[in-house]
C-alpha cells in the first residue's frame, strides 16, 4: 500500500478524517496488521487491539496470542485469523506489540524488532525493551522503519530511566527525548497526548476526555494506529490521527454512559 491508496481530505491536525476509500482498491490496498500480546489473563488487551485495528480499517488482521487458549474467542470477532507468532510473515505486516503480552513478550521482540515492516510497541512491550539495552540498540536500528511507541507516564519513565513525576512534569521534553533517542515516532499517553517524532515539531491532541479512564482504552489506540500505518500513512501521521479519532469518539459519546474499550474500538 501507497499513501496515496488511502486519499484523504483533510490532513491537519484537529481535523476530523473521512474514511475515503478509492473504487478500484482490495484488502490488500490497506495492509496488514498482526497482533502480538495477549499472555494467559491479559486475553482481552489483545483482542481489543485486533478489532480496533479492524474496524480502523486495516485489509486484513492477524491475532498472534501468547496464551494458547485464545484461538477459543475466535467467534468473538470471526474477521480476526489467529497464527502462532513464529507462523506471520512478519516482512509483510504492521505489528502491534506487547497489549497483554505479560513477561513472556520479552522472548518475541528481537524477532519482532528484526523482522517486522512497521511497528507499534506497547504496555508490555516498552516495559521489556526498558529493562533490556540490547533491545533498546535494536529498536534504535530499525532506522528508516516504521516504529512508534506508545507508553503511558510510568511506561515512558521506565523507557527513560527516570520517575513518573519527572514526565510529567515536563511532557513535551519527555516524549522528544524518548523520539530522538530511538528514532521513533513517540505518543506520550494521558491527558493532552503527545506525538513527537525525531526532527519534527510535537503536537499536543485537543481531544478525549477522562471517559478514557478505563482499562483496554490504551490496546484500542495500539490497533488504531497499527491500522492507520498498515495504511501506509507515515508514522507521525499515522500516530496522530488515531489518537485525534480516539479521543473524539470518547467526546462523542453519551454523557449519562460510561465508555467501554470494547465499544471505543467498535465506534
Ligand atoms: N483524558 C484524556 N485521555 C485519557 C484520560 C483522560 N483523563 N485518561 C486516559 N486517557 C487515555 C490515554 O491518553 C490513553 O490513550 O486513555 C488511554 C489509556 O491508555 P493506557 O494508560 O495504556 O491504559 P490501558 O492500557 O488501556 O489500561 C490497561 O491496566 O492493568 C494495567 O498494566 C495494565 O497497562 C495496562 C492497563
Ligand atoms: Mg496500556
Amino acid at each position: 500500500a501507497s499513501p496515496g491508496d488511502v486519499p484523504l481530505t483533510a490532513r491537519l491536525p484537529g481535523a476530523p478524517v473521512p474514511m475515503n476509500r478509492r473504487h478500484a482498491t482490495h484488502k490488500g490496498s490497506y495492509g496488514d496488521v498482526a497482533v502480538v500480546g495477549g499472555a494467559p489473563g491479559m486475553a482481552g488487551a489483545a483482542l481489543l487491539a485486533a478489532t480496533a485495528a479492524l474496524h480502523g480499517g486495516a485489509g486484513r488482521v492477524y491475532l498472534a496470542p501468547l496464551d494458547a487458549a485464545l484461538p477459543a474467542l475466535a467467534p468473538t470477532q470471526p474477521e480476526l485469523m489467529f497464527r502462532r507468532p513464529a507462523a506471520l510473515p512478519l516482512e509483510d505486516l504492521t505489528v502491534v506489540c506487547g497489549c497483554g503480552g505479560g513477561e513472556a513478550i520479552r522472548d518475541l521482540l528481537p524477532q519482532v524488532l528484526g523482522g517486522s515492516r512497521a511497528l507499534v510497541l506497547d504496555a508490555d512491550a516498552l516495559n521489556a525493551v526498558a529493562a533490556d539495552e540490547a533491545l533498546q540498540r535494536q529498536l534504535a536500528g530499525r532506522a528508516g522503519r516504521p516504529t512508534v511507541l506508545t507508553p503511558h507516564p510510568l511506561e515512558a519513565a521506565r523507557l527513560l530511566g527516570t520517575g513518573t513525576a519527572e514526565v510529567q512534569a515536563d511532557r513535551l521534553r519527555a516524549a522528544t527525548e524518548l523520539a530522538q533517542r530511538f528514532g521513533a515516532t513517540v505518543v506520550l499517553k494521558g491527558s493532552g497526548t503527545i506525538v513527537a517524532a525525531p526532527n519534527q515539531t510535537p503536537w499536543i491532541n485537543p481531544t478525549g476526555n477522562a471517559r478514557l479512564a478505563t482499562a483496554g482504552t490504551g490496546d484500542v489506540l495500539a490497533g488504531m494506529i497499527g491500522a492507520a500505518l498498515a495504511a501506509g500513512h507515515e508514522p507521525m501521521t499515522a500516530a496522530w490521527q488515531a489518537v485525534w479519532t480516539h479521543g473524539e469518539r470518547a467526546e462523542r459519546w453519551p454523557a449519562h454512559r460510561p465508555l467501554t474499550a470494547g465499544a471505543l474500538a467498535r465506534c
